[in-house]
């Protein structure tokens, strides 16, 4: 082992521990309501999937149809307006649904089957059934009346643990009409779950002090269609309106609003509403479109009328809404957030400024939080904060999905923000990988958050949940598939700093580990590559020596050209496309696990550059990105790139299009942070450390006065930093350890510590 290390924990310094810190961000991405948290096992069962969602999708997609019968699309007649699209099935025919990955059932436990039906024509029962391994998993038969739309519901008991598809077969001589079709287990009392317990189970275990919904985009949508607002998420499933989620799938709503509360409440934290600023996303084609002014009063009443359907006397006219569904109780609401990763635009200031005045005048009591952009730096953070402070804002959220080496170098980044300025929520975050040094870095983030608990209020990880197979964003807090909860390294990282917090801040110091500097590589290549297109490289020159042209291919073969120092290079060439439709890629430095740079000329969107950094292994925007005038086949580009100790410069056609210096700060690896919770001899230290480097480390905890340090620690460790990785569980695993009086605690390499010691 190296040297010891010495944490010396100090007296109570006078701040709180945040109380609100840890929560949840819990955002329709991923397939992580429908196919995910909503127990439905049925997909598309109103079959009101389009193109919209997704432009392969339809009313029929996750059904087949069997038999020599028919079915039919009608509109004509539809169960509610919200529900426009149903079948008529006219036997002997099956409709099939092939859920999720398939529609499990267990044995011996109740599936409640509901839809809306009515008999057209015949007669003759309906059968459902769940069918897999060539068995019949559960099944039963319905009566359908004639005359009209009725709501059926009818139970099914798995015979055996299995899984396979909903099969509804319409006998010969009867025509039915059917939608609303809908197969969920049933809990003990015999009602349809709202939710999947395993995945509830897994979201209480991080005991949330608060959960955001709806988002992330999907509050404030593509587009003003998009929006989403929350009236048309309450009442009967069937008579929602679904929408399509801007992840690229169907939000049929069957977890609204009110299911969001009753989440919230199942697993007591208290709900934080994200709401529009009246402003669509920013990334909506053609740029955010905002709330015509003449709306907005109504949109502000609806947001006025969110708050009385929370938490409104039973009686007021939103409350009675919440009691008629069977909770008379207010949920509790303290925070409402408006605005999510907006540019900062005089659209959005005018309209957040009117919503967060009517927020304040009706409903003092409520924590409103303000938006400073999709960045922990740059134009909108810059300029949200200016309108923050100039407004007074409570509180802003900021977002940072950085690299392990950003959040190491930043743990001291909120010790900096002044007192007498707006608090922050960190709401998204999240240190790129579900690798062992990503959780370790935003331990050592969370541990600077909570020694800064003046200033960070709240926090939340982001995305949460992350359907195998139905995931558009990496890295995710916990994935699952049709059966399993698949945790990740982060997930148990938040767990230790939720289930174990204290309550007054100590003083709490380290000897015996200091930063981590960060260096330029000393030698390093130039790599060049252009997935999806051919360039044919000319006037190249590297370091002043020219070189011969070359030829790109599509196949994104990487073109090497020789060794650079990447503290001090120059390298010019010309582009021109000769096929395709992408960009050039060029790396500047060490190779895959060391620091190097990527240029993008362009990036995804197509009209913009921006240099990437990457460190070990792991890449961030670095500059950028910057906007451009994209690549023309056929029309040379002149890219002149010069790499001076940290600074970056590059010149796109001689214009100045990058000019920045790396941020070189050395990283915080072994970062400590303490807290007491009690009083008197019942007093608890909380100490958390990380232990983010190769080596072993003994640790001595020093309590005040030299008082017996006896305890336990909870130690997540145990794998190496590149362990652990997206759709797999997490490769380590919380270990209780005892802590020795004398406070003496084995770190090992690659760990997070959470030590609860002191008297009692
Ligand atoms: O968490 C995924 C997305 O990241 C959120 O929807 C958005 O707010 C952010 O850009």
């Amino acid at each position: 082992m190296s040297e010891e290390l010495v944490i010396r924990i100090g007296g109570e310094t006078g701040v709180d521990v945040a109380p609100d810190l840890w929560g949840l961000f819990f955002e329709d991405i991923n397939t992580s309501l429908d196919g995910g948290l909503n127990a439905e096992l049925v997909r598309n069962g109103d079959f009101e999937f389009t193109p919209l969602d997704h432009p392969e999708w339809g009313p029929l997609t996750a059904w087949t149809v069997e038999g020599a019968g028919s079915v039919a699309l009608r509109h004509e007649d539809p169960i509610h307006p919200n529900n426009r699209t149903y079948v008529r099935a006219v036997g002997p025919v099956r409709l099939v649904n092939e859920g999720w990955d398939g529609v499990g059932v267990e044995q011996g436990r109740s599936h409640v089957l509901s839809l809306c039906a009515w008999r057209v024509f015949g007669e003759g029962s309906l059968r459902a059934s769940v069918l897999g391994g060539g068995a019949e998993l559960a099944d039963a038969a319905l009566e359908v009346p004639p005359g009209g739309w009725n709501e059926l519901t009818v139970s099914l008991r798995g015979r055996v643990d299995g899984r396979g598809v909903l099969a509804i077969e319409i006998p010969e001589g009867l025509t039915v009409e059917l939608d609303a079709i809908s197969l969920r287990p049933a809990g003990p009392d015999g009602a349809s779950l709202t939710f999947r317990p395993d995945l509830v189970e897994a979201l209480a275990e991080l005991r949330p002090s608060f959960v955001r919904f709806p988002g992330g985009c999907v509050a404030h949508g593509l587009g003003l269609a998009n929006m989403y607002t929350w009236k048309p998420t309450i009442g009967p499933r069937h008579e929602r309106e679904q929408i399509p989620n801007l992840w690229g799938y169907h939000q049929s709503r069957q977890i609204g609003y009110f299911e969001f509360f009753e989440l919230c409440e199942l697993l007591g934290a208290t709900p934080m509403p994200i709401l529009a600023a009246g402003v669509c996303c920013q990334n909506t084609r053609g740029g955010p479109k905002a709330i015509p002014a003449a709306d907005m009063p109504a949109y502000v009443q609806d947001v006025l009328d969110l708050v009385e359907f929370a938490d409104g006397p039973a009686d007021s006219a939103w409350g009675s809404v919440r009691a008629g569904m069977g909770h008379p109780e207010p949920f509790g609401l303290r925070y409402l957030g408006i605005g999510n990763e907006d540019a900062i635009t005089d659209d959005f200031r005018e309209r957040y400024a009117q919503l967060e005045d009517a927020v304040r005048a009706a409903h003092p009591e409520l924590t409103v939080i303000g938006t400073v952009g999709p960045a922990p730096f740059g134009r909108d953070w810059e300029d949200g904060w200016a309108f923050a402070r100039e407004r007074g804002v409570s509180i802003v959220d900021e977002h940072a999905y950085r690299t392990p080496r950003w959040f190491h170098q930043n743990v001291d980044r909120y010790a900096e923000y002044a007192r007498d300025e707006p608090g922050v929520y960190f709401g998204e975050y999240a240190a790129r990988t579900n690798t062992v040094r990503s959780a370790l870095a935003e331990a050592a983030f969370m541990i600077g958050m909570e020694r800064n608990s003046d200033v960070v209020r709240l926090a939340s990880y982001a995305p949460l949940l992350a359907r195998v197979g139905g995931t558009q964003w990496e890295p995710d807090l916990i994935y699952f598939d049709a059966d399993r909860v698949l945790p990740s390294a982060s997930y148990y990282v938040q767990q230790l700093f939720s289930q174990e917090r204290g309550e007054r801040l100590v003083a709490a110091s380290v000897e015996g580990a200091e930063p981590v500097s960060v260096v330029l590589p000393e030698s390093g290549s130039v790599r060049i590559a252009s997935p999806g297109a051919e360039f044919e490289l000319s006037d190249l020159a590297l370091d002043g020596v020219p070189l011969e042209p070359v030829r790109t291919a599509a196949d994104g073969a990487i073109v090497t050209f020789g060794d650079i120092r990447p503290s001090a290079a120059a390298l010019a060439f010309t582009a021109v496309r000769r096929a395709g439709d992408k960009g050039l890629a060029v790396q500047l430095g060490g190779e895959a696990l060391e620091s190097r740079l990527e240029l993008l000329i362009p990036n995804w969107t197509g009209l913009e550059t921006v240099v990437n950094r990457y460190d070990d292994g792991i890449g961030n925007d670095d500059d950028g990105p910057t906007p451009w005038r994209s690549v023309v086949t056929g029309e040379p580009i002149r890219v002149r790139v010069e790499l001076e100790g940290p600074h970056v410069r590059v010149w796109i056609d001689e214009v100045l299009q990058h000019d920045y210096a790396q941020d070189l700060r050395p990283e915080h690896r072994v970062v400590v942070g303490a807290a007491v919770r009690g009083a008197g001899d019942q007093t608890e230290h909380v100490v958390r450390i990380v232990n983010a480097t190769g080596t072993p480390r003994a640790a001595r905890l020093v309590l005040p006065d030299g008082a017996r340090c006896a305890g336990h620690a909870t130690v997540l460790a145990g794998a190496g930093p590149d362990e652990g990785a997206s759709f797999t569980a997490s490769p380590v695993l919380p270990v209780e350890v005892a802590v020795a009086a004398d406070g003496s605690l084995d770190l090992p390499p690659w760990s997070l510590a959470v030590a609860v010691i002191g008297s009692r």
